[in-house]
């Protein structure tokens, strides 16, 4: 699976609340994006080696402009300060073309969509499918406080903005009321959230509480912890004519490297695909968030960053 590029252009950028830029992004050549549904996001080639995930947050109606809101943070590996450096108005920049990994579920009577700062990205994008199809919804931003906040002009004057909620950590009387808000879980609700690793807990958690199954809960994966445990195997590196062991708690990005096969990686937690391979022969045991659960299926391809063997070889086409 070869992922499919597209070079665009930035059409207008604005910094809002603290620290967010909201680009929109256009065809260089004025013709139509390609379609997207809410949840999905990006890759952001932001320079070779650096690809970033965003997620969408204009109406999916809308294929003349992808919106991203993209927070700086200085403390984050970087791609987000460089974002801000090098995404000025028209600037071109190579996106991939979306993907959903964080699609709403189509049988939902009622969704609930709670979005922590910056995680209120996707959840705009929802609103504006769920608005367009009639459907029931509400929509809870929480932030640290109004002030920090971007988006709040374009949500308090949408026509969905009477769905819209704001949760200010400085402002009690605003706090949000997760439990009476979620009610007690049932077959046709379901509830979505974005945000800081600890919000996101915290929402499912409480969802848990309130009764909502499993696949009632939906979560956005940006950040995620590369789980390394489980036994040693092997690998073979079939163009390379290369044979290396991926100890415990080893990578086999980390072995190919100690035999010199250098994999060209970015997000290194399963999220971007960069480091897909092919696989020849074996079983994966795949950890990512990237591919979704068909394309797990197949055993086809496998991310090294991350992913381990279930069998005691995997044979790479590398
Ligand atoms: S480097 Fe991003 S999925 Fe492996």
């Amino acid at each position: 699976m070869t992922e499919q590029l597209l070079k665009v252009k930035v059409h207008k950028r604005q910094l809002q609340g603290d620290g967010v830029a909201v680009i929109d992004l256009v065809s260089i050549n004025g013709m139509p994006l390609p379609a997207f549904d809410a949840g999905a996001h990006v890759d952001l080639h932001i320079e070779p080696g650096l690809v970033r995930q965003y997620s969408l947050c204009s109406a999916p109606a809308d294929t003349q402009v992808y919106r991203l809101g993209i927070l700086k943070d200085p403390a984050s590996r970087g791609g987000s300060v460089k974002v801000h450096e090098t995404l000025i108005e028209n600037a071109e920049v190579t996106i991939s073309v979306p993907r959903n990994l964080f699609p709403l579920a189509p049988d939902a009577q009622r969704s609930i969509l709670v979005g922590g700062g910056i995680g209120i990205t996707p959840m705009i994008a929802m609103a504006y499918s769920l608005q367009a199809q009639g459907k029931s919804f509400e929509l809870h931003y929480c932030a640290r406080s109004r002030g920090h906040c971007a988006f709040l002009d374009e949500l308090q004057n949408a026509v969905f903005a009477g769905s819209v909620f704001t949760h200010f950590d400085d402002a009690p009387e605003t706090r949000l009321d997760l439990a009476s808000v979620l009610g007690q879980g049932n077959d046709g609700v379901h509830v979505y959230t974005c945000g800081p690793a600890g919000f996101m807990d915290w929402v499912i958690a409480t969802a848990s509480q309130q009764g909502y199954s499993d696949d009632h809960i939906h979560r956005e994966f940006f950040q995620v912890e590369v789980d390394n445990t489980g036994g040693a195997f092997e690998v073979v590196a079939a163009a390379s004519g290369k044979t290396v062991q991926v100890a415990e708690g080893q990578t086999i990005l980390e072995a190919l490297g100690t035999v010199g096969i250098k994999i060209e990686v970015s997000c290194e937690q399963g999220v971007c695909g960069t480091c897909m391979c092919d696989v020849l022969e074996g079983e994966p045991d795949h950890r990512d968030v990237y591919f979704t659960d068909e394309e797990k299926r197949a055993n086809d391809q496998i991310l090294v960053c991350c992913s381990r063997a279930k069998s005691k070889r995997l044979v790479l086409d590398i």
